[in-house]
């Protein structure tokens, strides 16, 4: 049997001020979306904002729910509103921040699987790869492209 390897680079600083001004707004405003987050289950706060061509910034937030399952993760909040609003806008980068109750989390939270998988979606649609900006106190991290953080990933050439 023969071994497939899969490569993914992930960029790491432990310096914001090597992000490009725009990509430090977009941390900045993922930040401020996580102050507004709505969950009371979690306590976890977590705001995500896009950088759209347009130039467009659109934030969202974590919306939990009594019924577990129904939340929603920051990042498809944020897609489904930049995407539902601006359909032939293109989606060039994401910021992720998140607060536990010591503060911004130390470690960059990553997306969960389903966000992943929607933020291929976005990068399929587009034909354009989105820089995921995961910011942590610590360090942040960069995936050049959502697909990085998906190997082996389900998409539309399977159907
Ligand atoms: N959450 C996000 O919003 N984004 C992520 O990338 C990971 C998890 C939310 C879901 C839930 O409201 C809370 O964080 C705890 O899992």
């Amino acid at each position: 049997m023969k071994e497939i390897q899969y490569n993914i680079s992930i960029k790491s600083t432990t310096n914001i001020g090597e992000l490009n001004a725009k990509e430090q707004e977009l941390v900045q405003r993922a930040q401020n979306a996580a102050n507004r987050a709505y969950a009371p289950y979690s306590q976890f706060k977590v705001g995500a904002c896009l950088l759209l061509d347009n130039g467009l910034m659109i934030e969202g937030n974590n919306q939990e729910n009594a019924s577990y399952p129904c939340g929603c993760c920051a990042e498809r909040t944020a897609l489904n509103y930049a995407n539902a609003t601006y359909p032939d806008a293109k989606v060039s980068a994401i910021a992720i921040s998140a607060f536990n109750s010591q503060g911004l989390v130390d470690e960059p939270i990553t997306p969960c699987g389903i966000c992943r998988q929607a933020l291929l979606e976005t990068e399929m649609k587009n034909r354009q790869s989105i820089r995921v900006i995961m910011n942590g106190q610590k360090h942040t991290i960069i995936a050049e492209s959502a697909s990085d953080l998906l190997p082996l990933a389900f998409d539309d050439s399977q159907l």
